[in-house]
């Protein structure tokens, strides 16, 4: 599994809660972090590029692209182009707001290139969503978490604008469609208030790779109770950094950081 940097660790959590046997190899591209602003055609070739060395180098598989704005420039391309199954985020954050919200009134943030690229209304659409969805685009929100800044004043600032289009259109939803942000969750369930629920992709694609591994046979079957998967973890920029703050935001497993240079 893949992101620009930390955000994809809630994905990781998830998936190493439900299905700890698993072998799991997860790459933060901290060296190009952010992926939001940039073009997605750039976006996409970093996707490409980052697929094929998890399934070359590693043997990997299945591949979660736990970005949203990855899943948003290539998540097509890289299903076409690779036999073994491609996950996205999107996909499975869409149903779980869906499965969450009454009124039909959904909101969904996420970075500039997400939420331009329209992925999101597109998947509203296949999934024949009865109401509206109010997207709105949150620069910023990224490097405060890869600073390690999740609930300071400026953060709940930046919140405070940067909210406001959703809070304003009445959603009781509130899609979180960069995996960065479940770890502003406090700030932004502060600016959003209780009555919206906050809903992240990471459980349900959780359960989408569950659901992948049955239908295929490929789950791995542990030997005895209890056994641990072997747990990765792959940074192409700081690894003392990536070791030390995705060590806070994921836990225990990631006690290791290994390098990645791209040629
Ligand atoms: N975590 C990513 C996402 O879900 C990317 C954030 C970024 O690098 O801008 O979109």
């Amino acid at each position: 599994m893949f992101d620009s940097g930390f955000g994809g660790l809630t994905v990781a959590r998830a998936l190493i809660d439900l299905l700890p046997a698993e072998d799991v190899v997860y790459i933060g591209d901290t060296c190009r972090y952010p992926y939001g602003p940039r073009p997605l055609d750039e976006v996409r070739d970093f996707a490409r590029q980052i697929t094929s060395f998890l399934i070359d180098q590693h043997d990997v598989k299945m591949v979660i692209v736990a970005c949203n704005t990855a899943s948003a420039a290539a998540l097509d391309l890289l299903r076409f182009e690779h036999d073994v199954p491609v996950l996205g985020v999107i996909d499975p954050g869409v149903r779980a707001a869906l499965k969450v919200s009454t009124s039909g009134r959904v909101g969904v943030i996420g970075t500039v290139g997400t939420i331009a690229s329209g992925a999101y209304q597109r998947a509203a659409q296949s999934h024949r969503a009865p109401g509206e969805l109010v997207c709105s685009a949150c620069p910023g929100f990224v490097k405060f978490v890869e600073r390690g800044e999740t609930t300071s004043e400026q953060v709940h600032v930046l919140a405070e604008r940067l909210l406001a289009p959703v809070k304003e259109a009445g959603v009781d939803t509130l899609l979180l469609g960069c995996t960065h942000y479940p770890f502003l969750a406090r700030t932004i369930a502060d600016v959003m208030g209780r009555e919206v629920v906050l809903v992240s992709s990471a459980d349900e694609t959780a359960f989408e790779v569950t659901d992948i591994l049955a239908e295929t046979g490929t789950g791995h079957h542990p030997r005895a109770a209890g056994e641990r998967g072997h747990h990765r973890f792959l940074s192409s920029g700081d690894v003392g950094w990536f070791k030390e703050l995705g060590g806070r935001l994921l836990g225990p497993e990631l006690d290791a950081v290994e390098a990645v240079l791209w040629g």
